[in-house]
């Protein structure tokens, strides 16, 4: 019986150019990424070495030795006296086709994927941020010797006498520089003052619906989440905090993350006495502050226990990534001075001290008045988009839905019954390229005492002029209606 002669191999279309890497390690790269897109075949014969370092004007050495490269790694195989064959079978679920390829991705990713698009939540208006101002203070520290060896675990000095003057003036926190740690955005002070305070099993009170990054802490940690219903308009429920026997509590006084509602000064005294009285910790996630529209913050509980000087329970926690933004990844933990040590301890464990020349570049940031000009300016720009998108919503969804959040922060939160589901209408969204988180993202479970739906829209860095369009476009989704033209309904 004769053997079918294999496939031959066309190179013809093998490109080398790019300036990275050897010819050896291009020549490299191009044959094997075509294997693995699947274009060339199992059990295909690649050209010889020397017909192929003709047809792409190389020395037979360096074909040679990306071959053998790719015999090591499994990619061909060499047949003696007959060439090179490849001998990668992909797996049919490891080929990317057009149809499978966005439904079969995996959660984590869509969100990656969904980070930045219109109306994600909690990104700010990056294209104001001063970015030559902030490249010139980067430059200003990147020579620095003195910042590239070992850094202080803590945090830059500089940096934490800096942020302890800025949040004293601005949020009346109760502080010295040595009750600071810099961390690694919200996320890890959010870690360290779970870690630090909390024993596995302990009960951690979190309001519900809440900040999904801390849940993931609270249960890979193997803490017990006791929830607090967040009520619209309401917000907390003071009275079912203060008869927890919980050991800690977790909560968003200024913003209520995500339903936009605030503690007054009455509700955050009770809270601060509850926890003292108990030897309860606070874990005061701050978060929204900076952007209150309708009227001042309330001092924050931690500076309000401060004044009391009873401020040893409370753990206040705030990041740079929406007064700035989101991938300069740094944020702080001010701790009661009893806890400094143990939380240096864990971060040491953890990660290690935080990258100092952005720690330098911030400093200087705040220090030379760029933070505060720039949290006052975006108040402003924030505020008008608030308005731009409260117009909006009710001219393209007239009573259909609901506003409950307050005006703050980056974010409106809908509310509206009967008609299409939260889930649904954010899987239209997001096949239209738009971020529509349902409410159900920020529960633990299915929500099973709400009758109603909801969603959250991120406005910080969407347009001030694509506004219109974009709630329009939502509108049309939300009524299975195709979409309406939104010249005329914007005039
Ligand atoms: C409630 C809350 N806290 C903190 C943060 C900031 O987190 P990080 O500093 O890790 O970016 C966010 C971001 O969206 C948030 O929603």
């Amino acid at each position: 019986m004769a053997l079918l002669s294999p496939t031959l191999i066309e190179t013809g279309d093998l490109s080398i150019t790019g300036s990275s890497g050897t010819r050896q390690d291009r020549l490299f790269h191009a044959i094997r990424d075509k294997i693995v897109a699947n274009l060339w075949p199992m059990g295909g014969r690649l050209p010889s070495t020397r017909k192929l370092a003709e047809e792409l004007s190389l020395s037979r050495n360096t074909v040679t030795a990306a071959y053998e490269q790719l015999v090591a790694e499994g990619y061909i195989e060499s047949r003696l006296g007959s060439g090179f064959y490849i001998c990668v079978d992909l797996p049919d679920h490891y080929l990317p086709t057009q149809s499978s390829r966005d439904d079969s991705r995996p959660p984590a990713i869509a969100q990656a994927l969904d980070l930045n698009a219109p109306f994600a939540p909690g990104v700010p208006d990056l294209a104001a941020f001063p970015a030559a101002k902030w490249q010139s203070l980067l430059q200003r520290h990147a020579g620095r010797q003195s910042l590239m060896g070992n850094q202080d675990l803590q945090g830059l000095a500089v940096l934490r006498q800096a942020l302890s003057d800025y949040l004293a003036s601005s949020r009346s926190v109760h502080c010295d520089p040595s009750r600071i740690i810099i961390t690694a955005g919200a996320q890890q002070a959010l870690s360290l003052a779970l870690l630090a305070t909390l024993n596995r099993g302990d009960r951690i009170l979190m309001e519900q619906p809440g900040y999904t990054q801390m849940r993931k802490i609270i249960d890979w940690q193997g803490y017990q989440l006791q929830t607090l219903n967040i009520q619209p308009y309401q917000g907390l429920d003071v009275n079912s905090v203060l008869t927890s026997e919980s050991e800690a509590l977790y909560l968003t006084p200024s913003n209520q993350y995500p339903m936009g509602t605030t503690l007054n000064t009455e509700q955050r005294l009770k809270l601060i006495e509850w926890a003292i009285a108990g030897k309860r910790w606070i874990i005061e996630d701050d978060y929204d502050s900076e952007f209150q529209f309708a009227h001042r913050p309330y001092t924050s509980l931690q500076g309000l226990a401060g004044q009391m000087g009873c401020d040893d329970r409370i753990l206040y926690v705030g990041s740079f990534s929406k007064v700035m933004f989101n991938s300069l990844r740094l944020g702080y933990l001010v701790v009661p001075s009893s806890l400094v040590s143990r939380c240096l301890m864990i971060k040491d464990a953890l990660t290690g001290d935080t990258q100092a020349h952005t720690q330098a570049a911030l400093a200087d940031f705040i220090q030379e008045g760029d933070l505060l000009r720039h949290i006052r300016k975006m108040r402003r720009l924030y505020k008008d988009k608030h308005r731009l998108m409260l117009d909006a919503i009710s001219r393209f969804f007239g009573d259909q839905v609901e506003v409950l959040s307050q005006p703050a922060g980056l974010h409106i939160t809908l509310r509206w019954q009967g008609g299409i589901g939260e889930d649904d209408w954010a899987q239209q969204a997001e096949a239209a390229g738009i971020v529509l988180r349902p409410l159900s993202y920020y529960e633990p479970a299915a929500h099973p005492t709400r009758d109603w739906q909801g969603a959250v829209l991120g406005f910080g860095n969407v347009a001030t002029d694509a506004i219109d369009t974009l709630i329009a476009r939502l509108a049309a989704l939300f009524h299975h209606q195709p979409e309406r033209s939104t010249s005329s309904e914007s005039a």
